[in-house]
């Protein structure tokens, strides 16, 4: 997809229940509280099309998809949202904060529900073709986070429900990605959501 833009792509990524969504909202009050136009959004999902293919992929039984299929799935709904609501975002300008983008797929398919990553690199290239400018990983425990996010009761927990050792292994992804990763920063996410923000804040800061 073409580059071309003018504003700043940040991602947050990190296991499930880590922290993601309430540091993604705690950037954008700071950054609007500053005056600066702000666009907060979400993957999968994040425009009309995404969300309603984001339903098949959260609800229902661990098995329904196989990874190849799921992996299908998370590009059809991250183009939609690519094309739609990202580009002409950071078009206009804007920072746009995303809660996972395509290191999800990589940690998620690629590493951890069949070794996949190959496939998943290559139909990004064709695909998607962009990658955010900032990507803040939200490292934490994650005995600690599926509780977390487990006591949400969101019905969306397809994920959560394959259990603690699959979560172990998508810190182990996400933690090896941060170290190949320039672009990744590895925060702890073992703090009070403050203390975090703070952090956050900061870096993003050093790009603005
Ligand atoms: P994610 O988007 O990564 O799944 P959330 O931001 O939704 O995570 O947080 C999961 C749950 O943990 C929420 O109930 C949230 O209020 C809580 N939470 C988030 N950050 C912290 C933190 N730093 N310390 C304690 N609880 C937190
Ligand atoms: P999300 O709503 O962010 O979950 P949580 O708040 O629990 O972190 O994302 C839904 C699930 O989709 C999550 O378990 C991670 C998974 N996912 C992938 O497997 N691949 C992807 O490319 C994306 C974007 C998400």
């Amino acid at each position: 997809m073409s580059a071309g833009t003018s504003g700043l792509f940040v991602s947050f990524e990190g296991i499930d229940g880590s922290g993601k969504s309430t540091q993604a909202r705690l950037l954008e009050e700071a950054l609007a509280a500053e005056g600066r136009s702000v666009v907060r959004t979400r993957e999968p999902g994040g425009s009309p099309g995404a969300e309603e293919i984001r339903r098949l992929l959260v609800e229902g039984e661990p098995d329904r998809w196989s990874a190849e299929t799921e992996l299908l799935l998370f590009n059809a709904a991250r183009r939609d949202h690519v094309e739609t609501l990202i580009v002409p975002a950071l078009a206009q300008g804007e920072i746009v904060i995303t809660d996972r983008f395509a290191d999800s797929t990589r940690v998620y398919q690629g590493a951890t529900r069949g070794d996949l990553r190959e496939t998943v690199d290559i139909l990004h290239a064709l695909m998607i073709g962009r990658e955010p400018d900032v990507t803040l990983i939200i490292d934490m425990d994650p005995a600690l986070a599926l509780e977390r996010g487990l006591a949400r009761r969101s019905g969306e927990d397809r994920f959560e429900d394959f259990g603690l050792p699959f979560q172990e292994k998508l810190r182990d992804g996400f933690q090896a990605l941060a170290a190949a990763t320039p672009r990744c920063h590895l925060i702890d996410g073992n703090r009070a959501p403050e203390a975090i923000a703070h952090e956050v804040i900061a870096l993003i800061r050093t790009h603005l």
